[in-house]
């Protein structure tokens, strides 16, 4: 029988989260349909996804930031045709293709100071690969990270995470790491002094929350590692390629040199799994350094032909649409515009990001009986508040949005660079209407919390 994909599609669409609730991941379907959020998506382009009816969303996910060009990129597209239509030999393995090499060049280009490339397949693979380089590279073992930190979900990984709620019931996780708070130097110089620490590993702006440096913390953090001979790990897995404004978020401050930048995400156009590990030449050459071990570290599919070709042409289309420039320009007008809805709203704190990674904040308001409907929530599940600002910004204004981590009152966007005025006049007008009719006490915002609080009561108990 011959295979044949669109009726493949066709026959069994409309069974996507019977399937999934049947051999998947039952609790996503359930988080899903609790929310509302279950449609059948049928196309997307851009910025937009298109459900059955043709109705015309705005996803400010992006696939958790993978889709930095926007949705079937067709420069990316025909790329992804033309290599299968070549019929290249890939992954010969004891072999070297031309189109990692064409790549590793095309990224150094962009990332002065740096020389060498290991390309993977994902963000947490990109860490994974930095902590054996590191620990190569300078003879110790600790390793440093902060307060908060995301980095990935794998062991080596998830023991630089910041946060319980995704390491607890998983450990023992890698012995010899140490978190700091986030923004404080003088806790890592004392977390570093001790000359035992292979890497800082750090974010350039937290994606859990959206925490931003203070000014000079990157500089700084980056000349202690230096004094104390750890090296400083730039994880741009999310913040990097443009997402912030600048191709990576370390250039917003003078100076910072990383000794290794890790990237993923955007690098593939959203089309095929990718990640790369971007340094100093003599960090990769303690690790590869006898031709015994030139495979030392490495993994199957890295380096594979359809990820390097779709990551040639995304960074072709990064240039040829100045997206980087337009991250910067239409982040700054979003900021600006959705900042100035704090004045207006007492729930909504404050509004802070770079480029098109933006945070809106909430917090208890003032007003008596706001605040006690506030309270009462918060009582039900900590940080529930913000699910009823994305169920109706969905629901009314189909935009698709996330909490920006656990038992947080963030509100995190991560658009396509190629965000247009419309699009942006979409966000701003859908937030005025959302958070307006969050502060009426009663009102249907609030009897929907009192709805969704009852259900995170059951599936507390177990339900
Ligand atoms: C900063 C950062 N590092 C690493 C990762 C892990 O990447 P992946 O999900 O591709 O493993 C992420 C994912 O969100 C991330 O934001």
């Amino acid at each position: 029988m011959a295979f044949d994909l669109a009726k493949e599609l066709a026959d069994r669409a409309g069974e996507s989260f019977s399937l999934h609730e049947k051999y998947l991941n039952r609790q996503l379907v359930r988080v899903l349909k609790t929310i509302g959020f279950d449609r059948h998506y049928t196309r997307a382009e851009g910025p937009y996804l298109f459900d059955k009816s043709g109705a015309r969303y705005l996803d400010l996910l992006a696939g958790f930031g993978v889709f930095a060009l926007g949705r079937n990129h067709p420069t990316v597209k025909k790329a992804m045709h033309d290599l299968l239509d070549a019929d290249l030999p890939n992954l010969v393995q004891m072999d070297v293709s031309l189109l990692a090499g064409l790549l590793a060049e095309r990224l150094l280009a962009h990332i002065p100071g740096q020389d060498r490339v290991f390309f993977c397949n994902s963000g947490t693979e990109a860490v994974e690969a930095a902590i054996k380089l590191a620990r190569a590279a300078t003879h110790r073992s600790k390793l440093v990270y902060c307060d908060h930190a995301f980095h990935g979900l794998t062991m080596g990984a998830l023991t630089l995470n910041g946060d319980r709620s995704f390491r607890d019931g998983f450990g023992p996780l890698l012995a010899d790491a140490v978190g700091v708070p986030w923004n404080d130097l003088p806790a890592l110089e004392a977390a570093l002094a001790g000359k035992d620490v292979a890497a800082f590993f750090v974010e350039p702006i937290q994606g859990k929350g959206v925490n931003l440096p203070a000014p000079g913390y990157l500089r700084e953090a980056a000349r202690l590692c230096r004094k104390y001979g750890a090296l400083f790990v730039a994880d741009e897995v999310q913040t990097g390629l443009g997402r912030t404004g600048k191709f990576l978020a370390v250039e917003h401050e003078e100076g910072v040199e990383p000794d290794l930048v890790l990237l993923a995400k955007a690098l593939s156009g959203g089309f095929v799994p990718v990640g790369a590990v971007v340094g100093k030449q003599w960090v990769f050459e303690r690790t590869f350094d006898r031709m015994d071990r030139a495979l030392v570290h490495g993994s199957t599919f890295g380096k594979n032909n359809l990820a390097m070709a779709a990551g040639l042409a995304t960074l072709a289309v990064l240039e040829d649409e100045d997206l980087v420039a337009n991250a910067a320009r239409r982040g700054a007008s979003l900021l600006r515009r959705l900042g100035a809805l704090t004045e207006k709203y007492e729930l909504l704190k404050e509004v802070r990001g770079r480029g098109l990674m933006v945070a809106l904040e909430f917090g208890a308001p003032q007003s008596l009986g706001l605040r006690a409907a506030w309270t009462l929530l918060e009582k039900a599940t900590k940080g529930l508040f913000c699910q009823m600002v994305i169920i109706p910004l969905f629901s009314r204004h189909r935009i698709l949005s996330q909490v920006a981590g656990h038992e947080m009152y963030v509100i995190k966007l991560l658009p396509a660079l190629s965000l247009s005025q419309e699009d942006e006049d979409w966000i701003v007008s859908a937030f005025d209407d959302v958070i307006a009719d969050c502060h009426k006490v009663p009102g249907a915002v609030w009897e929907l919390a009192t709805t969704l609080a009852g259900h995170a009561m059951k599936s507390k108990a177990g339900a």
